[in-house]
């Protein structure tokens, strides 16, 4: 067994090599150790829950009409308790909060915004499956003429002192603009994936220490990746021809000798992404007859599962459009993913950006 000592910490790790070669401003790494400690109380109560077999339920509803569950809204109030007095942020959006929570920061840059999906896959707990907590951190951008151009009724202002409510055009911002993206997996181990723009590096929470250990440095998606693809083929009958003709393609036996496409999906996007990132594959969530921007969230489930993708190697999209392109409309705005190896996904965008013809 290796020995523990020689593995650092992610507190010894942010320490050091983050803060030295990090583009991101340096105190962001506070952030990640309050998004740590709120990983271990999560972790902590989705192993109870998981013992239980029973997710206890509000009764009500989120404000996506999704039958929220006391356990989404814990993890919601354990982020929020861990960071709110970080003097780093400036403001919160929340799946489990309709609108985004502003914060005074004293910061002298103003702080970031963090964009965050508390428990992701929690419909999944009662049968033990792998949920996750979801996580981006952007700066917080002045908004300029020609932004404030665009929604002159909402009041944008132009005093950017720290601790002015912020801007809707200091808030939608395309995912290029993110300093730092990840995750934070409840499996049987708990692990912690994390970008800043120089790499993508992993952490395994060692439940004797309570520590996060670095155990996997740069991680790039395996080339050539593994011939998965991930959807969830219920919908089948409501995709676009090209979909179908995408999924298709994967099914089509191999040429003689060479290996067949195989199916993986798991439906909880931390751990079919986690699963993406380790071994490669397509991750797919298109859009489809009833759901004409797909399911997943922009702002805090593509765009920070696009850029540990991208630093990792691989490549996300809405399909045809990087998915770190794309400006939001607002914080709740959905979007199709497709995501994982390069190639795979390039393969996709083939398929879906053809002019769709009637016979297919
Ligand atoms: P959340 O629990 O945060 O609402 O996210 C659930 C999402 C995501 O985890 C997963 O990829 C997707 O729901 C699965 O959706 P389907 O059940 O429609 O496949
Ligand atoms: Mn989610
Ligand atoms: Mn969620």
């Amino acid at each position: 067994m290796r020995s523990r000592t020689l593995v650092p910490t992610l507190g010894a790790f942010l320490e050091g090599e983050e803060a030295a070669h990090s583009s991101a401003p340096p105190d962001w790494i506070h952030l990640l150790t309050g998004l740590a400690r709120a990983g271990t109380r999560i972790a902590r109560v989705v192993a109870r829950t998981g013992l239980t077999g029973t997710l206890p339920r509000t009764g009500d509803r989120n404000i996506h009409g999704e039958a929220a569950t006391r356990i989404d809204q814990y993890a919601h109030n354990a982020v929020v308790e861990e960071v709110a007095a970080d003097e780093m942020l400036c403001c919160i959006i929340s799946e489990e909060a309709e609108d985004h929570m502003s914060i005074p920061s004293s910061h002298p840059d103003g702080g970031c915004i963090l964009a965050l999906d508390p428990l992701d896959g929690s419909s999944n707990l009662g049968v033990n499956v792998p949920v996750g907590t979801i996580f981006s951190l952007l700066p917080r951008a002045r908004p300029d003429a020609t932004d404030c151009g665009s929604d002159d009724e909402t009041g944008c202002r132009s005093d950017d002192a720290p601790g002015s409510a912020l801007a809707p055009s200091e808030i939608l911002r395309p995912g290029r603009d993110q300093i730092a993206a990840g995750y934070i997996l409840y499996g049987a181990a708990t692990v912690l994936v994390y970008t800043s723009g120089r790499g993508v590096h992993g952490f395994i929470r060692d439940p004797e220490s309570g520590e996060f250990l670095l155990n996997r440095r740069d991680m790039r998606i395996p080339s050539p990746s593994a011939l998965h693809y991930s959807t969830n083929e219920a919908y089948t009958r409501r995709w676009d021809p090209r979909q179908h003709d995408l999924v298709r393609h994967f099914k089509r036996p191999p040429p003689k000798g060479a290996k067949g496409f195989s199916a993986r999906y798991i439906g909880s996007l931390v751990a079919d992404i986690h699963r993406t990132l380790l071994v490669g594959g397509l991750f797919m969530y298109p859009a489809f007859r009833g759901k004409p921007e797909g399911k997943l969230r922009l702002m805090y489930e593509a765009a920070p599962m696009a850029l540990i993708m991208e630093q990792a190697g691989g490549r996300a999209t809405n399909g045809t459009e990087d998915i770190l392109d794309l400006r939001p409309r607002d914080i709740h705005q959905r979007t199709p993913l497709f995501a994982g190896a390069r190639e795979l996904v390039d393969l996709a965008a083939c398929h879906l950006g053809r002019e769709a013809t009637d016979s297919e």
